[in-house]
């Protein structure tokens, strides 16, 4: 077997914001270190996160702090979060942010030349630190230009099938170049999974064709577990017109920024959501309940800035009950609140894009939009402090890791989760490394295996073409593990992921192994669907609804379930199990916090 070799003390899989800063954070350390991407450098999911990092410098609100911030976080999450890791990423977030600017970031400047903070959903304070509406892509250029200058090795459009493991953890991974199909593996006693969502499992999604869950399902088959698999990110606003460009992100900037979301009568529904603990007054017009939820002096935030889990159900219920725009959304609309230079100045890139994709000018028109897939809040069970997963030496950081979360992300949060968390990856990793220094090997008879096991797609005849599977995956899991869920329709969605798996294995490939994306495809299709599973056993077994995850035979929230997370783990037959798990309890000085604010 042709086979390329390399050692390095940490490798890490993905180039986004969490795989960039955990690179850093390792070299730094002084470790051997490498960044393993299956894209171009520098094309992440990251730079979908646009409308900015949150953390709570004050900027705009000085009385805002980590407390509110944790506490908001914990609350969006609905109060599943890993205490310990949103305590870490609320106290840390403003440095994370400072050290980027240092780093070369040009962050929008409020008047006095402080770092701008604008309003999300679910944040009590103006918070999020942006960059007009696209905050992610500026983070990343700011990591990449890093890591190129600091030397990391990188290598691009290589995708890894496996991680190497002996019986004492992680000693290195297997992966191929996707131009060539050239097998080649690194040595390392360290590897922290960055590889982001599983976006492309569900049929509207604003993750592109590189999210099918490889590191979920990697850490999984080396015998790490996943968390919270159940909750699924449906963000409200993606675009639904034309067909070619569904699900792509409408930024939550539009609503933080002044946009509202109406209806076909043209009503602003959210106004008909407002949970009951939230709702303060009622108005007898449209415009005074306006009045009397954007009064910011007062701390006040319309409800199209709920936490997403709730707009988006909100929007579903619109447009089922036939009040939905023509293209199956609603409308959001901003030319009416804000003048058309305001709104080409701060989102620029929407602008942009609904004039280039769907030739509407938002500075005079409504938007089209609706709930798409955006993350999965469900991942790597990892220790809060130093990302470590299940097996030594593994690690993971960013959206692949679980925890953080909860059931609800607020926006903003997933920014400064993957500085906060690829820092302490990349620190805990490379720490790791050196005591295992000299110590791991790779057998040959696994990378043997591991290549055998990526031709296999060549050795079959007659098998059937990896995107019909595909389309069949995404359409199971859209119609049957959506956003609103019922018992047997989750059942029906795994009985059809078990007859994919039986095609998947029996898939043939034509051709040869230079750049062939059904290969690729059909070596990403056992990962889809093993997340894919989770994600639906996990949601059949919570028989209540919470967050990303809504039943509709089980609409309450179970303060039972509220005490409980569920841990995927792979059975040695490749069955899949589901561990229940108590919470840890919130230390006192955490838990009152609690009792400071509204
Ligand atoms: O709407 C947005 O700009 C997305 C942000 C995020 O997912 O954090």
């Amino acid at each position: 077997m042709e086979l390329e070799r390399h050692a390095y003390d940490v490798v890490v899989v993905g180039a986004g914001g969490a795989g960039l800063r955990a690179a850093i954070a390792a070299h730094e350390a002084g470790a051997r270190t490498a960044v393993v991407c299956k894209s171009l450098l520098g094309k992440a999911h990251t730079v979908m996160a646009e409308g900015g990092i949150a953390a709570a410098m004050g900027n705009a609100y000085p009385e805002d702090n980590w407390r509110v911030h944790f506490r908001d976080t914990m609350r969006g999450g609905k109060m599943l979060n890993s205490w310990r890791m949103a305590q870490l990423h609320a106290q840390e977030a403003p440095d994370r942010v400072r050290e980027l600017e240092d780093w070369g970031a040009l962050f929008d400047r409020t008047p006095d030349g402080l770092i701008s903070q604008r309003d999300f959903g679910g944040h009590r304070y103006a918070r999020l630190a942006h960059v007009g509406d696209r905050t992610g892509l500026e983070l990343i250029r700011t990591l990449q230009q890093r890591s190129v200058a600091l030397g990391v090795d990188v290598y691009m459009e290589c995708t890894v099938t496996r991680l190497l493991t002996d019986e004492d953890g992680i000693t290195g991974a297997f992966g191929y170049w996707r131009e060539s199909g050239r097998f080649l593996a690194w040595e390392a006693p360290s590897v922290v999974l960055a590889t982001g969502g599983i976006g492309k499992s569900y049929k509207v999604t604003s993750n592109s064709w590189e999210y099918t869950g490889d590191g979920h399902s990697l850490a999984l088959q080396a015998g790490a577990s996943l968390v919270n698999m159940e909750f699924v990110q449906f963000h409200p606003t993606g675009m639904v017109w034309p067909p070619s460009v569904r699900g792509i992100l409408v930024t939550e900037s539009v609503r933080g920024d002044g946009g509202v979301l109406k209806n076909s009568s043209g009503n602003r529904f959210m106004f008909d959501y407002i949970p009951d603990f939230f709702r303060k007054e009622t108005a007898e017009t449209e415009d005074e309940a306006d009045r009397w939820y954007t009064d910011k002096k007062n701390n006040r935030r319309p409800p199209e800035l709920l936490p997403r889990d709730e707009v988006a159900r909100a929007i579903n219920s619109e447009v089922k009950a036939g009040r939905g725009s023509p293209h199956g959304g609603v409308f959001l609309d901003i030319a009416s609140r804000r003048p058309a230079e305001y709104v080409r100045k701060r989102l620029p890139s929407m602008y942009h894009q609904f004039k280039e994709l769907a030739d509407v000018d938002i500075t005079a028109e409504a938007m089209e939009v609706g709930p798409t897939c955006h993350y999965v809040m469900g991942g790597v069970e990892v220790d809060p402090d130093t990302a470590a997963a299940g097996v030594p030496g593994l690690f993971a950081a960013g959206e692949v890791a679980g925890g953080m979360h909860g059931s609800n992300r607020l926006g903003g949060n997933s920014l400064s989760d993957l500085l906060v968390f690829g820092r302490r990856a990349g620190v805990a990793a490379a720490e790791h490394a050196q005591k295992r220094a000299g110590l791991v090997a790779l057998a040959e008879e696994a990378l043997a295996d591991a290549a055998r096991a990526a031709l296999a797609p060549f050795e079959r005849d007659g098998g059937e073409n990896a995107y019909a599977v595909q389309l069949e995956l995404q359409q199971t899991m859209h119609d049957l593990v959506g956003i609103i869920r019922t018992a047997p329709e989750m059942e029906r969605a795994l009985e059809r992921i078990a007859a994919l798996k039986e095609r998947v294995a029996a898939l043939s490939v034509e051709g040869h192994r230079q750049y062939n994306p059904g290969w690729h495809l059909a070596l990403d299709l056992p990962h889809m669907l093993l997340v894919s599973e989770c994600v639906a056993r996990a949601a059949l077994a919570r028989e209540e609804s919470r967050g990303g995850h809504t039943r509709d035979d089980f609409p309450a929230t179970d303060p039972d379930w509220g005490r409980t997370n569920l841990a995927c783990e792979r059975a040695p037959d490749g069955t899949v199990h589901l561990a229940r798990q108590p919470l840890p309890d919130m230390p006192p000085e955490l838990a009152e916090i609690f009792e400071e604010g509204p």
